[in-house]
């Protein structure tokens, strides 16, 4: 059957497809460690789930407005103003299917065929596939000083006629770096100059460590949100485990918001008004379970980070946020596919390749699983690159061998 262009453009989700294989490996009983993982492993937090219970009972499950319920916008502009001082209007919000269908309608709402969208490296695996699914060209900043975080000058060099869209992800997916503030704000003040939109995804920003505190993107400019160049992205996926509820939201200008509802009006209707429910109730409901999990996760990244430190040749820089640790592995291969493919293979377990990302020579190991896992998917990692090492190693019944 002969596909579109842009179809034959795009592949697989990287990630995915390392999900499918690794329940493929636990269906037959192997005992695959998985350190490729997106999702925290707690649960809904229970204002969320009883909302949805309620809500469910009363088979009362209708479409929505195409842009969310007045309820869900609202408990958005909460949100807004607590986690980011400035209280917008209804008119500047929209509920999305997740993240995902917010940054992908914005694209949609920017972008032209030919149009470039600019984003540093590491990126997350889905930002060049979506700006070529809106026939756009994706542009890669990569830093030239080997960081995960490139320089203003770097960005603005990157920044030509065609830019439509800057697109910023702190705390970033794979590298778990949080931007700082004077980058953020020079960034800031040259798209707001330039015309350049910026979609802030800011999926993570309550899962930073050791204290810190995000930067929101609004205290950098004095610009109302109507005139400013900014596009605040964010949801319930990571920070309360509602991955599945597939919530996510965008705030913006109204002229952009309301082009945006539009095309999602054609796209999928309105985002899943039951998980809308359960939305409001987790972002009203108790926070604890955020802190928690905040909590668990910064343990986990101070036990993989010190289990890395002592494997010989690795290198890698403390995750100051997520759940991700992005770490330089060319020691032992440069071809990052190859060697999470040999991982998997001699010892069953999941990382994901530093190329996806667009960075060789390094994998990306997820911490938001349990700790046992972390730590025996270390020991395996630690045992086979260990030219050394015994030549075999018992996990539970199995034995690898090399
Ligand atoms: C950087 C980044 N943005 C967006 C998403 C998608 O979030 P959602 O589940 O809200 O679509 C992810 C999920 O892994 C992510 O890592």
């Amino acid at each position: 059957m002969p596909f579109s262009k842009i179809a034959e453009s795009i592949g697989a989700s990287a990630t995915l497809k390392l999900n499918a294989e690794a329940g493929r490996m636990r269906a037959a009983g192997q005992p695959v460690i998985h350190l490729g993982g997106g999702e925290p492993k707690s649960k809904a937090p229970d204002s969320a789930v009883e909302a949805g219970v309620e809500m469910l009972r009363s088979g009362e499950i209708r479409y929505t407005p195409a842009s969310g319920t007045p309820a869900m916008k609202d408990a958005i502009i909460d949100y807004t103003e607590k986690h980011y001082g400035r209280r917008v209007d209804r008119t500047n919000v929209m509920a999305s299917a997740g993240v995902k269908q917010a940054l992908m309608v914005a694209l949609i709402a920017l972008v032209d065929p030919g149009d470039e969208v600019v984003y540093p490296v590491p990126y997350w695996v889905s930002y060049p596939e979506m700006v070529r699914l809106t026939g756009g060209v994706p542009v890669a900043v990569r830093p030239a000083d080997g960081s995960f975080q490139p320089t203003v000058e770097e960005m603005i060099a990157a920044i030509g006629p065609r830019t439509k869209v800057l697109l910023l992800n702190s705390p970033n997916n794979p590298s778990g770096k949080v931007f700082d503030r004077p980058f953020l704000e020079g960034i800031i003040t040259h798209c707001q100059k330039m015309g350049v939109v910026i979609l802030m995804d800011d999926i993570y920003h309550r899962l930073v460590f050791d204290g810190r505190q995000p930067v929101a993107c609004y205290d950098c400019t004095d610009v109302s949100v109507d005139e400013s160049c900014l596009v605040v992205l964010n949801g319930v996926s990571k920070q309360y485990a509602m991955t599945g509820f597939r919530i996510g939201w965008a705030v913006g200008p109204r002229d952009l918001i309301k082009v945006m509802s539009n095309i999602q009006s054609h796209q999928s209707g309105n985002p899943c008004s039951l998980s809308q429910h359960a939305a409001v109730a987790a972002i009203h409901g108790a926070q604890g379970s955020v802190s928690q999990l905040r909590g668990e996760l910064e343990k986990n990244r101070d036990e993989l980070v010190r289990l890395i430190r002592e494997i010989p040749g690795l290198k890698v820089d403390n995750p100051e946020g997520t759940f991700y640790c992005f770490c330089d592995f060319s020691v032992f291969d440069a071809d990052s596919t190859r060697l999470a493919a040999y991982l998997l293979e001699k010892v069953q377990v999941v990382t994901v390749p530093g190329i996806e990302f667009g960075l060789e020579g390094f994998l990306r190991l997820s911490y938001c699983g349990d700790i046992k896992d972390v730590v025996e998917g270390l020991r395996r990692i630690k045992w086979i690159l260990d030219a050394d090492g015994t030549p075999e190693l018992q996990a539970g019944d199995t034995v690898f061998t090399r």
